[in-house]
């Protein structure tokens, strides 16, 4: 078919896919090319127009290297990798037999929902005991975090593994510091009760890296870059469905506006704050510390 019009373009585009091996690709390239084309039509899109978006994205490839992927930035602060996140966990409340519809929120009681695991994990953390301080040195307010990991029904979860990590107590990971080796990060398993505590710093608020193509585009969006104190958790255990997710500091900056859309109200915790002297755990504080207390829930794979 040799297109005469606008409609008989996208047609033709389409048709091209025909004869696509794969079809959820055909599906994907389908809906890809549907949208582009509505897309171009909707906004009525320049010559000029189209060249600076080349651009940009040209630029996007070229800013990524094997530190920094921004791409992936330019999904997270686009609201597209919380979309991919929030389907991945309906999908698998659906496959688990667990009731949920599109569209409906998971609650606290019921799966703990995931959000974007974002540019800073790093594979290898050391496995630390129970109650360890995983960021000794590390600048911060300390904080004392404690909680279970449970299954949807409540049955403690013994020998789950929390694989942990955050900025300091100034919103700098450790990846960013040129050199740097792996601060404020472990590797915890629950006792038999499905119980975890440690200690860390208490997170604080961050901008994403904006001295990239992401960052000119927020500004010309008119957006901050920040994202709200948060520290991330994988939670693994056998049998289960695993998570990636942040616990949130409550009335953090930003908590209401993150960049990259990743806050969920029941990932928002109370940091509590105490005086000097002796911690839940019975250790002796000299300075105050914060603790905040948690509960996971995991969804058992279907049989
Ligand atoms: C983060 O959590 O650190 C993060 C997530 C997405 C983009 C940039 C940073
Ligand atoms: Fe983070």
């Amino acid at each position: 078919m040799t297109p005469s019009n606008e409609n008989e373009l996208t047609q033709a585009a389409l048709q091209r896919l025909e004869g696509a091996a794969d079809p959820r690709f055909e599906e994907v390239m389908r809906s890809l090319v549907t949208h582009l084309h509505a897309f171009i039509r909707e906004v009525d899109l320049q010559p000029a127009e189209w060249m600076a978006g080349i651009e940009f994205l040209t630029a996007v490839g070229q800013a990524c290297d094997d530190k920094r992927q921004e791409f992936i930035l330019l999904s997270d602060t686009l609201g597209a990798s919380m979309m991919v996140v929030m389907l991945d966990q309906l999908r698998a409340a659906a496959r688990t037999g667990q009731s949920s519809q599109a569209g409906k929120t998971l609650h606290a009681t019921e799966t703990t929902e995931a959000t974007v695991q974002g540019p800073y994990y790093w594979d290898g953390a050391p496995d630390l005991p129970l109650g360890a301080d995983i960021a000794p040195g590390v600048r911060g307010e300390p904080a004392f975090y404690s909680g279970r990991v449970t299954d949807t029904r409540g049955q403690p979860l013994a020998n789950a593994l929390l694989d942990i990590w955050s900025g300091d107590g100034e919103g700098v990971y450790d990846m960013q510091v040129e050199g740097a080796g792996m601060a404020a990060r472990a590797r915890i398993r629950t006792d038999a009760e499905g119980r975890y505590w440690f200690w860390s710093i208490k997170p604080s608020y961050y901008p994403v890296p904006v001295d990239g193509p992401v960052g000119r585009m927020l500004a010309g969006m008119g957006r901050h870059p920040n994202r709200p104190g948060h520290i991330h958790m994988k939670v693994v255990a056998e049998g289960h469905v695993p998570v990636t997710t942040h616990l949130f500091v409550a009335g953090s900056p930003y908590i209401d506006s993150d960049a990259v859309f990743g806050v969920r109200p029941s990932l928002v915790v109370d940091f509590e704050s105490h005086p000097p002297g002796k911690a839940p755990d019975g250790r002796a504080i000299e300075r105050p510390y914060w603790s905040a207390h948690y509960d996971f829930h995991l969804q058992p794979e279907a049989a």
